[in-house]
């Protein structure tokens, strides 16, 4: 975990997909009066393509690059809350930006949870059409806890949480109360 700044000029979100990130992004950005930037969204309004077109249509490394990019600008809008996709970690590059310029809040929750909020938009997610998508967040979650966990400020399981509680924790632990 690294030093909390004792009032940071951005919060990151990171985790995997159907933790809460753009939710919990948007209701933070409205009680800071701080602005939304969210790193598929900024790509998508980019390129004028999603990211299940880019992985399709051009392969994950072009999407990664493009979402290095992105996040590289992102810190020139400061203060704000940055919304990342769920393999913004993946990148060394990215997860030194991250710590360099935000508190990083890690979204966890159980994969049934992620599993029951994602079923609505799953054709969304590219990474998560390959497999039976159960197995497919698992596999995600093991490759990925330990780079959340080598960045994060704190990790929040969402799972049995509101919106607005998960917004108290991460204010109160980011000295922003
Ligand atoms: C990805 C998660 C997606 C999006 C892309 C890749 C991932 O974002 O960036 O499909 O690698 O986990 P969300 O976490 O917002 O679903």
């Amino acid at each position: 975990m690294s030093t909390i700044p004792q009032y940071p000029q951005s919060i990151a979100l990171i985790g995997l997909s159907g933790t809460g990130k753009s939710t919990v992004g948007q209701v933070l950005a409205e009680r800071l009066g701080w602005s939304l930037l969210d790193t598929d969204a900024t790509i998508v309004e980019q390129t004028g393509r999603s990211a299940a077109e880019i992985f399709a249509e051009n392969g994950e490394a072009v999407f990664r690059d493009l979402e290095t990019q992105v996040l590289a600008n992102i810190f020139a809008h400061t203060p704000c809350i940055v919304a990342t996709g769920g393999g913004i970690v993946l990148r060394e590059t990215n997860r030194t930006l991250l710590q360099q310029n935000s508190y990083i809040v890690w979204l966890d929750a159980p994969i049934e949870t992620l599993i029951a909020r994602l079923q609505a938009h799953d054709e969304e997610r590219p990474l998560l059409q390959r497999n039976d998508p159960s197995t497919q967040l698992a596999q995600l979650q093991s490759e990925r806890a330990a780079l959340y966990q080598t960045i994060a400020d704190i990790r929040i399981d969402t799972g049995e949480k509101t919106t607005t509680e998960i917004c108290d924790s991460i204010l109160q632990a980011a000295n922003l109360t």
